[in-house]
């Protein structure tokens, strides 16, 4: 089997290197192809027997499954590429939240999923979110399922749930790094803690932390009851960051939603024009 990428960038080149690292795929199962082809070649140094191709319909011809591996307002034209060469047996699979899977299978006659990754999975961990179009069988979904799951916990959910999922698998690691590093900056103004003291202390305690709350058996509410005994120093800190946080979240996704609409807005138009109606999710 053969797998195909569209887009070497930051999220090609992390699921290239981690299903070869993992494993799960050999370099010589790889053909990829990007626009500015230097970033291809990179890689396939790195990994010999990985091939590059000339050409979309190369990769489109030579491979069962092809990862779309580029921005939302990039998809309209490669899927018209992609169009002029496609075979109804090739697995498409979007990994971007605001590109819907009846935009792609408005345009093509393949078969249509979304996997959205995360860059977790760089590292074999974290989860990914699988949608399936209505031309997936059961054996192409457990294909790409046992795929994803050398590098992932694959999940399956229903597409109107794509933003908040993607807020909660993808961007979290960006959330969580940003929490960390202010409270390790603190730590390291208030107190005078070495920084890189300071930083492996927290990093180990999220490495922990993910543990418990994965193969450990604790839910987030039990572990804070765990640890924060009452009247002790933790439950004091508790309370502070209950009063300050208050509403953040709901802003948060409010604010990541607004975005993801406005992508949405835009792929609508670039794949439906301005009259049409507009599916929203
Ligand atoms: N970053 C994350 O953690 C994350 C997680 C889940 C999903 N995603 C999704 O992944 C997608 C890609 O994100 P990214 O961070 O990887 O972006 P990126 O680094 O900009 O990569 C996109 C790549 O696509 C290439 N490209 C554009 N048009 C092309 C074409 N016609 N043919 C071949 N290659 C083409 C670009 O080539 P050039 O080198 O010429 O620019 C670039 O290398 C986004 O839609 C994002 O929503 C990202």
């Amino acid at each position: 089997m053969k797998v195909g990428f569209i887009g070497t960038g930051s999220m090609g080149t992390i699921l290239i290197e981690a299903l070869i690292q993992s494993g799960a795929l050999e370099a010589k199962q790889i053909m990829a192809i990007n626009r500015t082809p230097q970033k291809a070649q990179l890689l396939a140094v790195r990994y010999e027997g990985m091939q590059i191709a000339s050409s979309i319909a190369e990769v489109i011809e030579n491979c069962h499954i092809v990862f779309l591996c580029i921005k939302p307002l990039e998809y309209k034209k490669v899927v018209d590429e992609i169009a002029a060469c496609e075979r109804k047996d090739l697995i498409l699979v979007s990994i971007t939240s605001p590109v819907l899977i009846e935009h792609l299978e408005s345009q093509l006659e393949c078969k249509i999923a979304k996997i959205i990754p995360s860059i977790t999975n760089y590292v074999w961990s974290g989860a990914s979110i699988g949608m399936y179009g209505s031309r997936i069988l059961t054996e192409d979904r457990l294909l790409l399922e046992q795929l994803m799951m050398s590098i992932s916990r694959p999940i399956q959910i229903s597409e109107e749930y794509t933003r908040i999922t993607s807020d909660l698998c993808s961007c979290g690691p960006a959330f969580l790094a940003f929490f960390l590093q202010n409270w390790v900056d603190s730590a390291v103004e208030v107190t005078g803690l070495d920084r890189t003291e300071a930083t492996r202390l927290a990093c180990e305690m999220l490495l922990g932390t993910g543990k418990l709350l994965t193969e450990g058996g604790f839910t987030p509410e039990q572990l804070q009851q765990r640890v924060a005994v009452p009247g002790g120093i933790t439950a004091e800190a508790l309370r502070l960051l209950q009063n300050k946080l208050e509403g953040v979240f709901h802003q948060l996704i409010q604010v990541t939603h607004a975005k993801y609409e406005e992508d949405l807005e835009k792929v609508n138009t670039i794949f439906y024009g301005q009259e049409v109606n507009r599916p929203q999710y």
